[in-house]
């Protein structure tokens, strides 16, 4: 066992301290650095607002983490201090040549009053891979991890006393070398903020979305990065989606390539439930194949799904012709897309050339999206046991 292995192994938490150990990649064959949490208190917190008027992505908790690398000095201390500005260099590299990344997660305050996460450690190895694609130093997991969950605990009044609100984690990972040369970054951060956010429906109620389909926008390539949480991935999709809303749409089905692949909604993974060719009941998804975001949700939806057991279960690529004609024969029972944002969100119709197709998911329950939406919830506000939902406080 190396020295990262052992100090995977070992206890995080050492009273109020961390001890914590980040491996600059860059920096190596150094040794990674053990350092300690330093902890600053905000003084003047602010008051927490009332969870029914929350806006996502406004509103911020007391404090944020940070933790600065460079490839002279490796890591250094991570902190936890008041909310506050960064300080940038204006030629920093995050600004110009996009390295910067980033996760989102959730904490949630359970019908016990703990707050847990949910599969935290999936961000934890999908930022790790970001950071590797992005050139950016690699970390310790788990360490990271520790560091967000006592961030969380520190401004866990924040986590609202909700059953459909919740906290949402914005690990975020920038290069910030004060230079324009385009090169992999010798001065990079970490820092983690986290606000409180709203229930994206209100329990219950499902409103399905409208989508744009079509194939003169590309989200992801084979080749690209789609598959990693970029902000440059971001960023250029945002003029389509207003191009979507013009059309009369909300969201946009992002297709790809010749066949017109369906891969992503929105900022969602996509699932199909259907009738197959052979008369089976299948879950189907687009597989991992460098153009998906390997979703914390898909891969739960996937899981559960297979535990269940009840209907088929595949990964694999649909193009358009093929939904279209599944469409107009009546095989498709629900479509929908599935993220940390709203667990899953019904999928009601497709606008495709001239012509605007209706999907029947809500005709159809949509029995499966509920139940997925259930039993995700009822485990991350602590109404079922999992260890899916570690407990942070
Ligand atoms: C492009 C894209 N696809 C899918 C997802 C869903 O991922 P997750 O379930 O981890 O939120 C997200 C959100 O992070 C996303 O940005």
């Amino acid at each position: 066992m190396n020295k990262n292995q052992s100090l995977l192994s070992s206890p995080a938490l050492l009273s109020s301290r961390l001890r914590l150990s980040f491996c600059p990649r860059l920096a190596c064959p150094s040794p990674p650095q053990a350092s300690d949490l330093v902890i600053e208190r905000n003084a003047a917190c602010k008051p927490k607002p009332d969870p029914s008027t929350l806006v996502f992505g406004k509103q911020f908790s007391d404090h944020m983490l940070t933790i600065n690398w460079s490839a002279k000095a490796g890591w250094e201390a991570p902190r936890i201090k008041p909310f506050q500005n960064l300080s940038l260099h204006p030629a920093t590299s995050a600004l110009h040549y996009s390295i910067e990344l980033f996760e989102g997660m959730k904490a949630f305050r359970g019908v016990d009053n703990h707050i847990r996460m949910f599969r935290p450690m999936l961000n934890m190895a999908r930022m790790h891979r970001s950071a590797e694609r992005s050139s950016l130093p690699l970390f310790e997991k788990e360490e990271l991890l520790e560091c967000i969950k006592k961030l969380v605990e520190v401004d866990q009044e924040w986590v609202p006393f909700s059953q459909d609100a919740s906290l949402y984690i914005r690990p975020t990972f920038i290069g910030t070398d004060p230079s324009l040369g385009v090169s992999h970054p010798s001065e990079a951060m970490i820092f983690v903020i986290v606000g409180p956010v709203g229930p994206y429906f209100s329990t219950g109620s499902f409103n399905p979305v409208s989508l744009l389909a079509d194939p003169s926008f590309v989200r992801a390539w084979k080749g690209g990065v789609g598959a990693y949480k970029m902000g440059g991935n971001y960023g250029p999709t945002i003029a389509v989606q207003n191009e979507a809303v013009k059309r009369g749409c909300q969201q946009v089905l992002w297709l790809y390539g010749e066949q017109e692949e369906i891969t992503e909604v929105g900022t969602m993974n996509l699932f199909i439930y259907w009738t197959n060719e052979k008369g089976e009941k299948e879950l189907l998804t687009p597989p991992l194949d460098g153009i998906i975001l390997p979703g914390v949700t898909r891969q739960s939806l996937l899981d559960l799904a297979r535990t269940w057991g009840e209907f088929k279960v595949t990964e694999r690529t649909m193009g358009m012709k093929e939904l279209l004609g599944a469409l107009d024969s009546g095989k498709i029972l629900e479509v929908f897309g599935a993220g940390t944002a709203c667990v899953v969100s019904p999928v009601g119709s497709l606008l495709y050339g001239e012509k605007k197709y209706e999907i029947p998911t809500m005709q159809n329950g949509p029995d499966l999206a509920k139940r997925f939406h259930k039993e995700l919830t009822d485990i991350q506000y602590g109404r079922t046991a999992s260890e899916w939902a570690p407990l942070v406080v």
